[in-house]
């Protein structure tokens, strides 16, 4: 069945689809009839716009929300620096600032578990480029945490839209706009802007984020595939509204704004919308729905026909993210080498392993929480052991990556990394290159006499 068997149910209710108008409410008739800011809303409710685009953007890039609520957000204390309690490490090298931009191949061990943490202070940013500030870039980080957000907390980031790819663990994620749950093998965004907290099962939870700068992210075009197939659109799941009525308990809102974190205080909760309305929300989806499309006869199609979302640049059929996944599969092509070809890209790619095994790799040195950064026109493919198997396989119908899930995010970006990344947490692998493609050796055999016509 096409649908993950998760260990925990979901208890929440979700609207379904992608880029649909949704509107929702808490209370029948909080939310007005044809207008959106009538003199007085329903129940003394404050109508307030959410604006994820311009508000001159194109009609089929428009996203906006209008959000009906207790008190409107803006009733809070100035914003005050906030520093991440960090047990004595220096965060200078968790900024862009300290980005290193360097050609090698680089793979990571799982990261740790910092059960210390929470979802707020337990991510590690790893790779990224760019700018919030200009709109620009993206940036890639690790995170886990065994502890909820402190009671009464909510956060959001200015900087960028969060696509979160859980690999262990649960998340209890509260947004202004409703609840998710979400568990390993779904992925979660939430738009920029928008207030959240999380709080955690009864495990600890780890994974991977990637922040948008620039747009958001939408579904890849189909082109000859048709009107289906791939992530579609039914399976993406949009939370309802869910409010708290709190006016009197003490609340702090983080935000991350051009990387730097600042508090602020209020005695209201952020989780106060009774009803919204609009295009801009959060969402998430399991990638056991995904619809995979293949070869049916030779060769290894472009992995490009596993995107599940797209977030393009202003150059047609190039993004500046790609959110790629692989998932189990048959491979039935004929008189093909099936697993990945060499190749070098312009695009940038950052891997990482939700479960299970990757088909392209032997020797089990790229696991689940760990990575692989292949920079742009960095030199990669299978290493020598998976060549030699694949260019030997019988080629009968295979299902591989059952039980596996790994994923990729391609930019068209130069991708800088950390020192955290590169040096403090350890966890970069000596000898990658060296054990996965040194070893290759020439079978490179012709005819005699063609040697001595070449010479
Ligand atoms: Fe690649």
């Amino acid at each position: 069945m096409p649908v993950t068997p998760f260990a925990v149910q979901d208890p929440y209710e979700y609207n379904t689809g992608f880029a649909s108008y949704q509107e929702t409410t808490a209370v029948p008739g909080a939310l007005p009839i044809a207008c959106n800011s009538p003199q007085k809303p329903p129940y003394g409710l404050y109508a307030e716009k959410l604006s994820g685009t311009a508000f001159t953007a194109p009609r089929d890039r428009n996203l906006q929300s209008w959000l009906y609520r207790i008190i409107p957000s803006a009733s809070h204390a100035d914003f005050e620096p906030y520093s991440v309690p960090s047990k004595g490490q220096d965060l200078r090298g968790l900024t862009s600032s300290s980005y290193k931009f360097i050609p090698d191949q680089l793979r990571f061990d799982p990261f740790d578990i910092e059960e210390s943490s929470d979802f707020l202070t337990g991510r590690r940013l790893l790779s990224g480029c760019g700018s919030p500030s200009t709109k620009t870039g993206i940036a890639i980080s690790m995170f886990s945490a065994g502890n909820s957000m402190p009671s009464k907390q909510a956060f959001y980031s200015a900087d960028g839209d969060l696509l979160v790819v859980l690999q262990h663990g649960v998340m209890d994620v509260r947004t202004e706009l409703g609840r998710l749950l979400v568990r390993p093998n779904e992925i979660l965004v939430i738009p920029r802007g928008i207030r959240y907290r999380v709080d955690l099962g009864s495990e600890a939870i780890r994974g991977y984020t990637l922040e948008l700068y620039d747009g958001h992210f939408q579904l890849p075009e189909l082109g000859p595939i048709g009107s289906n197939g791939l992530a579609n659109a039914r399976d993406f799941q949009i939370p309802v509204a869910a409010y708290e009525e709190d006016t009197e308990s003490k609340w702090s809102v983080v935000c991350q704004f051009n990387e730097q974190l600042f508090i602020t205080h209020q005695e209201h909760s952020p989780f106060d919308v009774v009803a919204w309305h609009g295009l801009y929300y959060p969402f998430k989806y399991d990638l056991g729905r995904f619809n995979v499309i293949g070869s049916t006869s030779f060769d290894h199609p472009d992995p490009s026909i596993y995107t599940v979302l797209t977030a393009p640049s202003n150059t047609p059929g190039m993004a500046i993210a790609d959110f790629v996944i692989f998932p189990p599969r048959w491979l039935v092509q004929e008189d093909t080498f099936r697993p990945p070809w060499y190749h070098r890209n312009t695009m940038a790619e950052f891997m990482g392993l939700i479960c299970g095994d990757y088909d392209a790799k032997s020797g089990g040195g790229f696991k689940p929480a760990g990575a692989s950064l292949h920079n742009v026109m960095s030199s990669h493919g299978g290493d020598s052991d998976t060549h030699h198997k694949a260019s030997n396989d019988k080629l009968e119908p295979r299902k591989i990556g059952t039980g596996s899930m790994a994923f990729m995010f391609e930019t068209s970006l130069m991708l800088g990394v950390t020192d955290w990344g590169l040096t403090w947490s350890k966890k970069r692998q000596a000898g990658y290159q060296e054990h996965s493609w040194q070893p290759l050796k020439s079978h490179f055999t012709i005819p005699e006499h063609l040697r001595s016509h070449d010479k």
